[in-house]
């Protein structure tokens, strides 16, 4: 007896295929991550993510045309200090890098691009660190109210949204609570909730220099192999007042992400690190793989699985692609 049921009636033309396609990639979906470096004077490739650069503040209004023009809908910032300090002293200088980068590109291209910003220590420090160290060992509590005027600091600037990525207990609830307390009550929290201590940030702390000198971030960041305990953090930061989740990396963490959308359904955002993007593109630049078909099969699983939307720096090529 032949199938009655046939799966591959509707899969026959690229037409019909496209009628009954559950998921798909927008550009509305895409956030791309800038890394800028008070240090230079000239953009600077990063040698361990090809085809990605630090850039220097005098850039950053181009920058921000080039993403509009793209139909990229948001940045996310990383700021890379002149001084780095054991307090991190420059992540909350309301003069700092990423203050200044803020208020250029809200000058330059006002509400037609989601300005985000990365609240952490960790690029600023010069242990490399997410937090104050004492004993050999990262405080929390104390880390609090930096991270607090670090993500006011940015606010202040002009940041629509503020994106803490420390793994600190609490932070959350300290970031609301000084934005509130000082009017900044429709700026938003994307909280990096469930960020796991991943060996795919490697490019990424080579690209931001914040390496931990000594020691790993298995103290504050989630143990790869656990899931329940990322809804416990998502509850958490949700309970402190986070307006979007995200899950962090994104490619090993598909299940995490089908977890928090389904338990929760909030906003949700996946990064799609470092790590991820650098395997991809060396193996494209071999010629291995086909970098097009893989990029766009790898972001729409990160779909299917439940994300809203997609830090990754494939953002720019995504754009061309999709054209
Ligand atoms: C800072 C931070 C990191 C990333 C985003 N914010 C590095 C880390 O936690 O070590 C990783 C991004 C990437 O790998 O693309 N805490």
């Amino acid at each position: 007896m032949f199938p009655k049921r046939r799966m591959r009636r509707l899969r026959r033309t690229g037409l019909l295929r496209s009628m009954v396609r559950e998921n798909r990639l927008n550009m509305e979906d895409l956030i791309f991550p800038i890394f800028i470096d008070e240090t230079l004077e000239e953009r600077r490739p990063i040698e361990s993510m090809p085809g990605q650069y630090r850039l220097p503040l005098g850039e950053i209004r181009d920058e921000a045309l080039e993403l509009v023009s793209l139909g990229i809908p948001a940045a996310i910032l990383f700021g890379i200090p002149a001084e780095k300090d054991e307090v991190g002293s420059e992540a909350y200088n309301p003069e700092g890098i990423i203050p200044q980068a803020v208020a250029e590109i809200k000058d330059e291209v006002g509400d037609d691009l989601v300005v985000i910003t990365d609240v952490c220590l960790c690029e600023y420090t010069d242990h490399g660190h997410c937090g104050l160290i004492e004993d050999d060992y990262v405080q929390n509590d104390p880390t609090l109210e930096l991270l607090a005027k670090e993500a006011l600091s940015h606010a202040e600037a002009g940041a629509d949204m503020v994106a803490p990525s420390d793994m600190m207990d609490g932070r959350v609830d300290a970031i609301r609570t000084i934005l509130d307390d000082n009017g900044f009550t429709d700026t938003i929290i994307m909280s990096y909730a469930a960020k796991y201590a991943s060996a795919f940030y490697g490019p990424f702390r080579d690209a931001a220099d914040s390496t931990p000198a000594f020691g790993d971030r298995k103290s504050y960041q989630m143990d790869p192999a656990n899931s329940d305990e990322a809804l416990l953090e998502v509850a958490l930061d949700i309970e402190e007042g986070a307006d979007i989740v995200m899950v962090k990396p994104a490619l090993s963490y598909l299940d995490v992400i089908r977890r928090v959308k389904e338990e929760f359904g909030m906003p949700t955002a996946a990064y799609n690190v470092s790590g991820e993007y650098t395997m991809v593109k060396v193996a494209a630049r071999k010629g291995y793989i086909d970098e097009e078909r893989i990029v766009m099969e790898l972001l729409t699983s990160m779909k299917r699985a439940g994300a809203d939307m997609i830090l990754t720096y494939h953002a720019k090529d995504v754009a061309r692609w999709l054209e």
